[in-house]
């Protein structure tokens, strides 16, 4: 089977738009990241949108984000950590399962990051969050990396499967 694109699903914190990046790098491929797609053509922070226009608002903007961006080949796509459980992906996209552990994300993300994240201010709600979602994240998944440890030491079982399987 030949991919359209990958795209990389997971938690809030996890290491996304990070991996998007270092694998874009590796295999020529542009990334795309769906939170910065929608601020730039919203000229607006999702905190903003999330405060101004609500959550479900947000939820319309990433669906028609990804069915946008995957109308296009060749790119690895990063998702904000709700797109997979509120939107549709099309069937021709490599999906990974950036995998982490709720405890890990707590160390990954500063406090910084974690005020950019409506869904994030709550600790205790975000936890709770994480519970609800991983079941989906792991269905959905073609492929799912064990992101525990730092990129650099993880990013490799990635692009081995990547090239291997020559999806692109
Ligand atoms: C969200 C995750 C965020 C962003 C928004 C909602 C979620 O993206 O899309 O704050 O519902 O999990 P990241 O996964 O990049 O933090």
């Amino acid at each position: 089977m030949v991919y359209d694109n990958i795209v990389l699903i997971g938690f809030m914190g996890c290491g996304k738009t990070s991996v998007g990046r270092v694998l874009s790098r590796h295999i020529h491929k542009k990334s795309m990241d769906v939170d910065h797609v929608i601020e730039e053509e919203q000229e607006s922070s999702i905190s903003d949108i999330f405060e101004n226009k609500g959550e479900e608002y947000f939820r319309s903007l990433e669906q028609k984000c990804i069915n946008a961006l995957t109308e296009k080949t060749s790119q690895i796509i990063s998702t904000g950590g709700g797109l997979p459980i509120y939107s549709t992906i099309s069937k021709k996209s490599l999906i990974i399962y950036i995998e982490a552990d709720f405890d890990v994300i707590l160390n990954r993300l500063s406090e910084r990051e974690r005020a950019k994240r409506p869904l994030f201010y709550d600790e205790a709600r975000a936890e709770a969050l994480f519970n609800e979602r991983v079941d989906t994240y792991k269905e959905l998944a073609d492929f799912c990396v064990d992101a525990n440890q730092s990129i650099p030491t993880f990013i490799h079982v990635v692009l081995d499967y990547v090239l291997e399987k020559r999806i692109l």
